[in-house]
């Protein structure tokens, strides 16, 4: 995570595809390039966090899950852009998560989050729900609508992995609108 703009609310967002032509990781970006004047989002990449081992972090947390955690506490909020695998979000970002939840100092708890997705047909709907019913546990404060759902990814992105649907990027722009404003509710800013 690199360095953020002062004054602006700062977003971590993680994708949970790792896949290099991910369309989640493509919407991400665009989420980047949309984000309001007041926000910047700056992304984490989770291609180095483990898988979550309790021996492992018994020992301590590997470098890449300090990393995460700090990039979490210090953001204001964090979007978690899902791909849906199984009618659920991807193993990755779920094990990402699970590293994330762990400890009395969970920097999840209290943490607006939010999400959005690009799939096939249902645009990631069920993932995004399981991702709902998984931050009630973490006591995050998730924000799920107005709603990002990309169904049919392959359509609205071109050859470059530019969203090319004019509406999605409305839905984008309105969906981290009314996240700057769930941020400052819940952080009292
Ligand atoms: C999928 N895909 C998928 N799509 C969907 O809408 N509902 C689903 O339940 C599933 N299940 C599923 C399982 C597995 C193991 C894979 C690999 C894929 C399709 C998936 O949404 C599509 O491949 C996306 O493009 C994956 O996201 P990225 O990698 O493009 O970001």
């Amino acid at each position: 995570m690199t360095s953020s703009s002062p004054g602006k609310l700062k977003v971590l967002g993680i994708s949970g595809s790792l896949r290099q032509k991910s369309f989640n990781s493509a919407l991400l970006r665009e989420a980047q390039a949309l984000a309001p004047d007041a926000m910047e989002i700056v992304i984490f990449d989770i291609h180095t966090i483990p898988l979550y081992d309790g021996d492992v972090e018994a020992a301590g947390d590997p470098a890449p899950v300090r990393e995460l955690k700090d990039a979490i506490r210090a953001a204001d909020g964090v979007l978690w852009v899902t791909p849906e695998y199984n009618h659920s979000t991807s193993g990755v970002l779920k094990n990402t998560i699970d590293w994330a939840s762990r400890g009395k100092d969970s920097p999840l708890v209290g943490k607006p989050v939010t999400f959005m997705g690009a799939g096939s047909s249902g645009g990631t709907a069920r993932a995004q729900m399981h991702l709902e019913n998984i931050f009630a546990e973490t006591r995050s404060h998730s924000m799920s609508k107005p709603g990002v759902l990309v169904a049919f990814a392959r359509r609205q992105f071109d050859d470059n992995l530019t969203l090319n649907n004019d509406d999605t990027k409305m839905a984008v722009r309105a969906h981290l609108e009314a996240f700057a404003l769930w941020i400052q509710k819940i952080n009292r800013k």
